[in-house]
């Protein structure tokens, strides 16, 4: 009896371990981030699932849903939560502010902040916080102060902060979280651009930011003042394009809707395929014209685009609606056995697939590395930034992104940045 007994209450922290053990190396690369997730006991903020699924290195468990099933929100899964943390780089003493609770990250902040430090959490939704002070008090972390609000407005009464890591899908940066972040401060935010997320870690710089460091996530939407529906224009039954607000007025529906069914051009410019994510970000951030352009199987299935629309592909698009899209073959020539291809729809196709062959064939002989971009962000209220010379500039309500590549140095690929 009495070692069985001893066995469950030993499971937990075996769990940890072993999901501690997992993230070493990817995501986790600090001693203090792996301690803090050793030390919390995840499943107490959980209780909806068992032991195990608490414990699974990549599953976030869903907590609230709306009426059409979208997750309003989650426990984020372990591995994006250490992601985060150690893009953070957090330490002793620090004021943090996390926005979005569960009670589990906020108790990790705390584990990393120390006695010292102090951790804040904000939450829109009362049944949020509610979840998250429980969850905390059974842990042991009561002095996390968790606030009920809208973070549109971050916190002021606990400002300045040193670190303020965002937990859900941010379309912009409201100038409350500049404004309380400290003159050395670090803001951590998932932030939307044309369609796809990033984690970016920022410093500030001068009036704005500028990243240190980036990885694609996904997260639950913002809610309250700065919530924003998704914007996408849709070309057919099953095919749709996804744009900033910004976007919107330059492209001409009509147009793309008839050049969706025109004859296709196709062209191999011999670019290498290497880090999808990488090469859409230097495509999607390049020009006001790209947009992600997404089809559904059945429209993929009917020959009408290729499978590379499936999970979203950046599209070119002309003034005239013509566009074209990035396709992949194996190929004995490139390093990677891979190289990408164009195909473009509509009057112009042939020059908007040799525009977009041209951008492939430039990222891959001049800037295909890991982590090579550098995201800018500038609030509105100050100067406009410059179009970087080797880059593009994706306007936002409260500010604007300008994302830069520095060319490689030396020979193409493979270049740690
Ligand atoms: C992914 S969950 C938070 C996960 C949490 N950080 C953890 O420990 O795993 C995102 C949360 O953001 C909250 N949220 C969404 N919009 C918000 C807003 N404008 N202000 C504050 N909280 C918001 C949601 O209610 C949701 O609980």
């Amino acid at each position: 009896m009495t070692t069985i007994r001893n066995h469950d209450a030993d499971e937990p922290a075996r769990l940890r371990t072993a999901m501690v053990d997992e993230l070493r190396g990817d995501p986790i690369t600090s001693e203090a981030v792996a301690d803090a997730m050793t030390a919390v006991p995840r499943h107490l903020f959980a209780p909806e699932v068992s032991l195990q699924e608490a414990y699974e290195s990549n599953t976030a468990v869903p907590v609230k849903r709306d009426g059409d099933g979208l997750t309003l929100s989650s426990l984020s899964a372990p591995h994006l939560q250490a992601t985060m943390l150690e893009q953070a780089a957090i330490r002793s003493g620090m004021n943090v502010l996390e926005i979005g609770s569960m009670g589990y990250n906020a108790a990790l902040l705390q584990e990393l902040v120390g006695p010292a430090g102090h951790v804040t959490s904000v939450d829109i939704d009362p049944d949020i916080v509610e979840r998250a002070r429980t969850g905390l008090t059974q842990a042991g972390y009561e002095r996390v102060d968790v606030i009920l609000a809208d973070a549109e407005h971050g916190v002021p009464a606990s400002a300045p902060y040193d670190r303020i890591i965002v937990t859900f899908d941010s379309p912009d940066i409201p100038p409350a979280w500049l404004k309380q972040l400290t003159g050395d401060g670090r803001l951590v935010v998932p932030l939307r651009m044309k369609g796809i997320t990033r984690s970016i870690a920022f410093d500030r710089d001068g009036a704005g930011l500028i990243s240190r460091s980036y990885r694609l996530c996904r997260f639950v939407p913002v809610q309250g003042q700065g919530a924003h529906d998704r914007r996408r224009l849709t070309l057919d039954t099953g095919v749709y394009l996804t744009v900033e607000d910004s976007d919107e007025a330059g492209f001409d529906v009509t147009a793309l809707r008839q050049a969706l069914h025109e004859p296709t051009s196709n062209a191999w410019p011999g670019a290498v395929f290497d880090m999808p994510d990488e090469l859409e970000l230097f495509l999607l951030t390049n020009s006001p014209r790209m947009a992600l352009l997404h089809a559904s199987q059945e429209r993929i299935d009917g020959g009408l685009l290729t499978a590379a629309t499936r999970l979203g592909v950046p599209a070119l698009i002309a003034h005239d609606g013509s566009f074209a899209y990035r396709i992949k073959r194996a190929s004995q020539d490139s390093d990677t056995g891979f190289e990408c291809g164009v195909i473009a729809h509509g009057p112009s196709a042939a020059d908007v697939a040799e525009q977009y062959g041209q951008l492939l064939l430039r990222w891959a002989e001049n800037f295909r590395r890991r982590d090579a971009a550098s995201i800018r962000y500038l609030p509105a209220q100050a100067d406009t930034p410059p179009e970087p010379e080797l880059g593009g500039v994706v306007r936002k309500r409260h500010g604007s992104i300008a994302v830069s590549w520095p060319p490689n140095s030396g020979t193409a690929g493979g270049t740690p940045a």
